[in-house]
């Protein structure tokens, strides 16, 4: 991204899963890796920003240059973004966050019983929903994973979070979503802009994200 040009700006970004306790030796998660949001750290530094990468549990290594806050659970991850939040000047909500914890999380390992057992869940926080509600001049910029309606439920996320951009992938498409070293991606603008991509490293989809991000920082800030 040589022309995309940050510095002297804050850019906010979380990756890979939220893990969620059972019990000491159990945890509610999923498949993010950490791929997609490692990669836009990497750009993102590129670009002169100071970069601050808050990352669930994976086995990637932080790029050469951000700030690393590592994070296991939705409610650490909300506390570490909120508290980033306020001087922040874009964040990309990369992270694949649970959307439900254990309702009793156990202190003790659990004991097999014979018969069926049944897991109570409650909600986490919407950490998107959140940082929508509070956003004063930051650029926001979610993700949304889908198996279907990809861009309909994607247009649903940006209105309802208050979001200015929302990276739709369906997560079921080959060569897309979790794991993968590429992903096909569709970049969903507040202003009805949408901007379908074809079949990309996720380094490329990095750029072209921070690109975009970069418009609409300039379009707030005139
Ligand atoms: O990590 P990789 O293996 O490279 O895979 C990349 C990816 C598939 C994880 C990534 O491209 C992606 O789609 N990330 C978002 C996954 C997700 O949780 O989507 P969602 O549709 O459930 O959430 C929508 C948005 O709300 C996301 O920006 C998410 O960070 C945010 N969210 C969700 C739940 C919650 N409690 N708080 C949130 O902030």
């Amino acid at each position: 991204t040589s022309e995309t040009n940050f510095s002297g700006k804050k850019i906010v970004i979380t990756a890979g899963p939220t893990r969620e306790k059972i019990d000491p030796v159990r945890y509610i998660t999923n498949h993010s890796s950490g791929k997609m949001g490692y990669a836009i750290a990497e750009e993102a530094v590129r670009t002169g920003a100071e970069v601050v990468l808050i990352s669930g549990p994976v086995s990637l290594q932080a790029p050469k240059g951000v700030r690393l806050i590592n994070v296991e659970s939705a409610e650490e991850m909300y506390h570490a973004v909120m508290k980033e939040y306020t001087n922040a000047h874009v964040v990309i909500k990369t992270a694949a966050v649970a959307d439900y914890r254990p309702k009793i999380i156990h202190e003790h390992k659990v004991k097999k019983q014979p018969g069926e057992q049944a897991l109570e869940l409650e909600r986490t926080k919407d950490i998107l929903y959140e940082l929508g509600k509070e956003k004063k001049d930051q650029i926001l910029i979610g993700f949304a994973a889908e198996t279907e309606h990809v861009a309909e439920y994607a247009q649903i996320k940006l209105m309802k979070k208050n979001a200015d951009m929302i990276v739709a992938n369906n997560v079921k498409s080959d060569g897309a979503g979790f794991g993968t070293d590429t992903n096909i991606v569709t970049l969903i603008k507040r202003n009805g802009v949408s901007i379908e991509l074809p079949l990309m490293s996720k380094k490329e989809v990095a750029v072209k994200i921070l690109e975009e991000a970069a418009n609409l920082l300039r379009d707030e800030l005139q």
